[in-house]
C-alpha cells in the first residue's frame, strides 16, 4: 500500500542505497586484493565486538548479481557503492591490479543493465595497509598516492560511471581512526590528529583533478554532518558546543565550499605548516556536496582532567535505534538548512548520501522481518528532508544506508542497517518490511 502520510518529491529526484566495499565484498584474500587497515583493525584482539571482521561480510563479490537484482525490483534508481583501494592497487602504489577492477566492471555493466545509475565512493575508509605503514593520512604523501589510485578507477569506469564521490566522512576517519582509536588504524592522537584532516581533504582536491581529466561527469564529497546542541545556555558549554561544531562539520565543509578554515587558534596549531596553500586546491567547484545525516550530537564544556575542550552528552529524551544513536529527523532539516545559511550560493546541488538506522532485526517463524522503527524512521526523514527543500536547499537525491544488513565496524555484524536483511550463517537475504514499503512508496512516486 502506498504511504498517504509521505511527501512527494521531483520527478528527477534521485532515489539510492549505499554500500561500501569493507562492510559488504567480504573475498578479502581473492584477485589479488591487498591488505587494509581493516584487515589489520579487527585482527587486533579488542577492536572489534566479538572479534569479527569483513573476510566474508555479505560475499557482495560473488554475489553482486543478486544484489543488483535486489536493487532494481526495489525500484530504486541508483546504487552507491565504494571501490576498495586495496583491491586496484594491492600495495597502494603502482599500477592497477586488473583483476581487482574487473569486479567494479563487473558491477558496473550489471547495474546498468538493471537501468541503475552507479555512484562510486573511491574511499569508505579501507587504506592499503602498506600506504598506513608510511604514515596514512598523517603523510601528506598518501594524498599524491590517493590520487594516482582515483586515475586507476575513473580510466577504467568513467565511461560508464556518472557520479563520483571522492572520500566518505573524513571526519569520522580523522576523529574515531586517528583520534580515539575506535577505528581503523586505531590511533589515540586526540587533536594531534588534525593533519589528518587536512590530508584527506588535499586528496580530495587532487583526486578531483584526476576524476575531471579522466572523464568523470560529476564529482563530489560525502561528509558526515551532524547538527550540535549546547546542553545548556552556559557559556561554557555553548563554547564547547561550537569547537565540536567546528571539529566535526566545518573544518571539513568550509575548505571545500569556500576554500578557507575555520579562523581558530586551537586549529591552526594543529595543521601543517602549509595548510593554507593547498586550499585553492581543495575549493575546486564540486557538482553536488553529499550530507550523511545519522544524528544530532549534545555537547557539553570539558570537566578539569578530560582531555579535549569538549564532550559529548546524552540525548536521553528521544527513541534511539538499536545501536542508541537518539532519532531525531528534524535533525536533518536543522543540518541541511545550516549548510545552505553558512554557504549560501556556494553550496552546491546536495544529495543525502546515507540516512538510515540500526534495528534488532531478525526473522520471525513464517521467515518476515518486519522493522516497523524502520519505517517510520525513514519516513520521518523523508519529511524532514522535503521540508528542508520546501525551505530552499537544493537536494536532489536521498540514499539509504544500507541496502543490506553489514560489517557496522567496530560493531561487527549485530547493528543491522539494511533493507534487506542477511543471516550471515547462510548468507541468504530476506528483504525486510522496509524494503516493501519502500517499494510501494517509490511505485507510488512513479
Ligand atoms: C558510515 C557507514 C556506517 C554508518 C553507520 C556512516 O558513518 O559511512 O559506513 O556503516 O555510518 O554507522
Amino acid at each position: 500500500m502506498p504511504d498517504p502520510t509521505l511527501p512527494s518529491f521531483p520527478d528527477d529526484f534521485l532515489w539510492g542505497a549505499a554500500t561500501s566495499a569493507y562492510q559488504v565484498e567480504g573475498a578479502v584474500a581473492e584477485d589479488g586484493r591487498g591488505r587494509s587497515v581493516w584487515d589489520t583493525f579487527c585482527a587486533t584482539p579488542g577492536k572489534v565486538a566479538r572479534g569479527q571482521n569483513g573476510d566474508v561480510a555479505c560475499d557482495h563479490y560473488h554475489r553482486y548479481p543478486e544484489d543488483v537484482a535486489l536493487l532494481a525490483e526495489l525500484g530504486l534508481d541508483a546504487y552507491r557503492f565504494s571501490v576498495a583501494w586495496p583491491r586496484v592497487q594491492p600495495t597502494g602504489t603502482g599500477p592497477a591490479n586488473p583483476a581487482g577492477l574487473d569486479f567494479y566492471d563487473r558491477l558496473v555493466d550489471a547495474l546498468l543493465a538493471a537501468d541503475l545509475t552507479p555512484v562510486a565512493t573511491l574511499y569508505h575508509w579501507d587504506t592499503p595497509q602498506p600506504v598506513e605503514d608510511a604514515g596514512g593520512w598523517l603523510a601528506r604523501d598518501t594524498a599524491h598516492r590517493f590520487a594516482d589510485y582515483a586515475a586507476l578507477v575513473a580510466e577504467r569506469l568513467a565511461d560508464r560511471v556518472p557520479w563520483w564521490i571522492t572520500l566518505n566522512e573524513p571526519a569520522v576517519v580523522t576523529m574515531l581512526g586517528y583520534g580515539v582509536g575506535e577505528h581503523a588504524p586505531g590511533r589515540t592522537l586526540l587533536l594531534d590528529a588534525l593533519p589528518a584532516a587536512h590530508h584527506q581533504l588535499l586528496a580530495h582536491g587532487l583526486a578531483t583533478r584526476a576524476l575531471r581529466s579522466a572523464g568523470a561527469a560529476r564529482v563530489g564529497v560525502a561528509n558526515s554532518h551532524t547538527p550540535v546542541w549546547p546542553a545548556s545556555d552556559h557559556p561554557d558549554d555553548v563554547a564547547a558546543a561550537a569547537a565540536y561544531a567546528d571539529l566535526h562539520n566545518w573544518i571539513y565543509g568550509d575548505p571545500l565550499l569556500v576554500g578557507a578554515y575555520p579562523d581558530l587558534a586551537w586549529l591552526a596549531g594543529g595543521l601543517p605548516d602549509d595548510a593554507a596553500d593547498d586550499l585553492p586546491l581543495i575549493a575546486q567547484p564540486l557538482d553536488f556536496y553529499g550530507v550523511n545525516y545519522y544524528c544530532p550530537t549534545r555537547v557539553r564544556a570539558a570537566d578539569p582532567g578530560e582531555p579535549l575542550p569538549f564532550a559529548v552528552a546524552e540525548i536521553a529524551e528521544r527513541p534511539r535505534t538499536h545501536v542508541g544513536w537518539p532519532v531525531v529527523p528534524e535533525g536533518l532539516r536543522e543540518i541541511l538548512v545550516a549548510l545552505r545559511a553558512r554557504y549560501r550560493e556556494a553550496l552546491p546541488p546536495v544529495l543525502v548520501t546515507e540516512n538510515g538506522c540500526s534495528q534488532d532485526d531478525a526473522p520471525d517463524e513464517r521467515g518476515v522481518v518486519d522493522d516497523p522503527d524502520r519505517i517510520d524512521f525513514l519516513r520521518q526523514h523523508l519529511v524532514a528532508l522535503r521540508q528542508a527543500m520546501d525551505d530552499g536547499v537544493d537536494v536532489r537525491g536521498y540514499f539509504v544506508w544500507s541496502l543490506l544488513d553489514n560489517f557496522e565496524w567496530a560493531e561487527g555484524y549485530d547493528q543491522r542497517f539494511g533493507l534487506v536483511h542477511v543471516d550471515f550463517d547462510t548468507l541468504v537475504r530476506t528483504p525486510k518490511a522496509s524494503y516493501h514499503w519502500l517499494r510501494a512508496a517509490l511505485r507510488d512516486e512513479g
